[in-house]
């Protein structure tokens, strides 16, 4: 298995391989960059395929977070951290542990949060042997910043319905959402007291009338979201949903959702900008969880909300960038993020 010279590899500065024999952990733990401060990112506990996948997941996913911490203008670098096995099965409280006196040993390098696989419970168990770990709220119960990504991403969709149909107003604006999760779920409800036509679709059908009935939301079957005829697509639940066969499907001028990794290449962006779609790059209007898990690990004079409202500047700002240079919407998202590493 190749580190230095895998195709994900990115000039990480630290790459960590913890065992634990007593608890069984396999965990890898990857700092991509700490330029703007200490590396933070979730805690992955996932049944990797192989070793191999396993790093190659931690090198892609530390480097996002330093991406999209970055273009957040917060005072982080990007981490991230997978456990190799099968959360039901492999995660005890001896495993979280294990991984916390990992993470504690790199004296403050990687801050971990939950992810795919991990909870706000399981942070608390993680903080009883280190204290570089956020995602946790004051009383323990909770920590769960998906209300936070879903409000980054309302003010996200404002923003790209500012700039591609001239209005700040949602009132009338249709709005197809994949995926009615933590965030989906909660993003409806605001794009729906906010005067949005909603057609909305999950693979959880009960879940899906349940949430079209009390909303007054069209439902559709998880095939048809790509075909609905909508201004904005907000993809909420899983990545890859962009591909060579979907992309001519969208009937849509604006794509902007929180799922990661929307775009199943990046190249799909400029076919995107070819065909007049408008792309909110995910790791920019997926933000709010990572400001909220910051926010509540360092505090800040500014209160969380005015920094997830602030994803709107953020975004508007990119556009601009974007029409002004001639190129999409993803690379002037890379190239900011870059600046903003540079010359913080
Ligand atoms: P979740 O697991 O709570 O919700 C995902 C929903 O999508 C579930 O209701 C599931 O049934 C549905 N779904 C899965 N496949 C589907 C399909 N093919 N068609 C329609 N529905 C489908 O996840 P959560 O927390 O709401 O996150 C949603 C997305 O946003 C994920 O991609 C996640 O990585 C991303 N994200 C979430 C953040 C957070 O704070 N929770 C932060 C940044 C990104």
């Amino acid at each position: 298995m190749e580190c230095f010279s895998a195709p994900d590899f990115d000039h990480h500065e630290q790459v960590v391989f913890a065992h634990d024999a007593a608890s069984g952990l396999k965990a890898i733990i990857a700092i991509h960059d700490t330029t703007r401060g200490p590396a933070m990112g979730g805690c992955r506990i996932w049944p990797y395929p192989d070793e191999a996948a396993a790093l190659t997941n931690a090198l892609r996913l530390s480097r996002g977070m330093t991406y999209k911490s970055a273009l957040a203008g917060l005072p982080i670098g990007g981490g991230k951290a997978v456990i190799i096995g099968d959360a039901a099965t492999v995660k005890t409280p001896a495993l979280l542990h294990a991984l916390g006196r990992a993470i504690d040993r790199l004296g403050g390098r990687y801050i971990t949060a939950e992810d795919v696989g991990t909870s706000p419970a399981d942070m608390a168990q993680v903080a009883q042997v280190t204290r570089f770990v956020t995602g946790i709220s004051r009383d323990g119960s909770g920590g769960d910043p998906s209300p936070y990504t879903a409000r980054g991403v309302y003010h996200g969709i404002r923003a790209a319905v500012r700039h591609r149909l001239g209005s700040d107003s949602l009132a009338g604006i249709h709005v197809a959402v994949q995926g009615l999760g933590h965030v989906g779920s909660a993003l409806c409800k605001a794009l729906s007291a906010a005067g949005a036509r909603l057609t909305i679709t999950d693979i959880d059908a009960t879940r899906c009338h349940r949430i079209a009935h009390r909303l007054g939301a069209t439902p559709v079957a998880p095939d048809a979201i790509l075909d609905t005829e909508a201004d904005v697509f907000a993809p909420c639940a899983l990545g890859a949903v962009i591909t060579t066969d979907t992309l001519p499907r969208l009937r849509v001028s604006i794509i902007a959702g929180a799922a990661n990794n929307q775009l199943a290449t990046d190249d799909l962006a400029d076919a995107l900008k070819a065909r007049g779609i408008l792309y909110a790059p995910d790791y920019a209007i997926n933000a709010g969880g990572i400001i909220q898990v910051c926010h509540a690990y360092f505090g800040n004079d500014t209160p969380v909300d005015a920094r997830v409202a602030g994803i709107y500047d953020i975004l508007l700002d990119l556009f601009a960038r974007a029409d002004n240079r001639g190129i999409n919407t993803l690379a002037a998202a890379d190239g900011r993020a870059r600046e903003r590493l540079t010359n913080g």
